[in-house]
């Protein structure tokens, strides 16, 4: 028998990797709460909750027994045509807490196929209204994700390189602040008049993938209002912010103005499977619903809210908004500003901001490469001391799940604390 790391040199291709330079991959052969464990039992605190999945810890006891029950029932059957109690109980559970603009959910499979169903949806709306617009307005430095709408409104330009002549068309303003803001506005009135703008993408308070970049709901709320009045859809991005992240249950509750489209995926099933939602408000659905069958949204994926998935992503939301998680969130947000106020006096931290439970902070070293040599030493130096998590260049941020305990997150700190002392 080929061992586990001759068989995925043998035949995989990992993401985000280029195999040549950087071939280690380190088998994970279990997950348990907060930890995660190597072939040789090394333990690992998952400080950024696998991506920002695994928001209740790894393996929950809720989540096993609700998949379980639901694997013996009904696997999986086409959605189209066919409904199942778990798709609507899901459903009605989402609308329950989503903004309360927020109407239907449609189902798909992860967080790019979530925003690509956005963009469409917005495209859309303005096609069967008869007034045709081909833009897409969206921040600087944004991530949506990979597939080519999802690229196309994504500012990153390390992920799109290669495919930029291929993209819809897109526009872009920079993410408003305390010192730009009047002229990001400015900006976005000119750009207003100039193209014929479909929709707004943006991730709500928080850049992810920009490095947990956080920007003020003031700042947005002209933009957002901008938007309204111009009839451009807006899309709220919160595929990684959703699900309690930023302090709320989504980050568009703390924006007065509120979208008309929402994108989730990520923690949506608590790392347990793959799903994404993309929901909307009844204006949104009703300028879908005709008697001419070409105005519907003829969009599918064919595991589209799989039974399981969606069993899974019920017993997530019932977790969070259980007391006890919501006692856990807070506690972990108190934490991380007690750790803040010692973190923003140590002179190689810069920037040190937090939102909700996500804490991040730039590292004062010169490293411009986001996936460079620097960051995998930095990246190698956490893991040595039994933390996981994913600098992006000098930026290190953390999402830890929302059990974690005092100590857990006191090993987290000092591994930080440690770090700031070796560079
Ligand atoms: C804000 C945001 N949107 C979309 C995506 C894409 O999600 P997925 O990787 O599931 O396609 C991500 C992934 O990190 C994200 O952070």
């Amino acid at each position: 028998m080929e061992s586990i790391l001759k068989k995925d040199q043998n035949y995989i291709w990992h993401p985000l990797t280029q195999h040549k330079t950087q071939p280690e991959v380190l088998p994970i052969t279990r997950a348990k709460g907060v930890w995660l464990y190597d072939d040789k039992e090394n333990a690992y605190i998952d400080a950024i909750s696998s991506w920002y999945t695994s928001i209740y810890g790894h393996c929950h006891p809720k989540i096993i027994h609700a998949a379980q029950e639901q694997m013996q029932n009904c696997d999986q059957v086409i959605f189209s045509g066919f409904t199942h109690a778990p798709a609507a109980n899901l459903a009605e559970a989402l609308i329950g807490i989503l903004p309360e603009n927020q109407q239907k959910v449609f189902f798909s499979d992860n967080g790019s196929t979530a925003t690509e169903i956005g963009i469409k949806i917005a495209l859309q709306y303005h096609h069967n209204k008869g007034q045709e617009r081909h833009v897409i307005l969206a921040f600087e430095e944004g991530f949506h994700g990979d597939t080519f709408g999802a690229m196309s409104v994504s500012g990153l330009s390390v992920y799109n390189g290669p495919f930029e002549n291929h993209f819809i068309k897109v526009v872009r303003i920079a993410v408003p602040n305390e010192n730009n803001h009047k002229q990001v506005l400015s900006n976005l009135e000119k750009l207003i008049d100039i193209h014929d703008i479909a929709g707004f993408i943006y991730e709500p308070l928080v850049q992810g993938a920009a490095g947990m970049k956080m920007y003020e709901a003031k700042y947005l709320i002209p933009i957002l209002e901008l938007c309204k009045a111009h009839e451009i859809i807006t899309i709220a991005d919160e595929v990684m912010t959703g699900f309690g992240k930023t302090g709320t249950a989504f980050a568009s509750q703390q924006i007065s103005i509120l979208p008309d489209v929402i994108c989730l995926s990520k923690a949506l099933t608590a790392g347990f499977m793959p799903m994404a939602i993309t929901s909307c408000t009844q204006r949104i659905f009703d300028a879908f619903y005709s008697d001419d069958t070409s105005k519907g949204l003829f969009h599918c994926h064919t595991y589209t809210a799989n039974p399981i998935a969606c069993a899974v992503a019920k017993a997530s939301v019932d977790l969070l908004v259980s007391k006890s998680m919501q006692q856990h969130r807070k506690r972990i947000e108190q934490s991380h500003k007690e750790f803040i106020a010692a973190l923003c006096k140590h002179p190689k931290a810069q920037n040190v901001r937090s939102k909700g439970i996500i804490l991040a902070f730039e590292l004062q070293i010169d490293c411009k490469e986001r996936y460079g040599n620097t960051r995998k030493k930095i990246y190698n130096a956490f893991m040595a001391q039994g933390i996981y998590l994913r600098p992006l260049g000098n930026t290190i941020y953390i999402v830890p799940p929302f059990i974690t305990t005092n100590k857990e997150l006191q090993k987290i700190y000092t591994s930080i604390e440690n770090i700031l002392e070796l560079v």
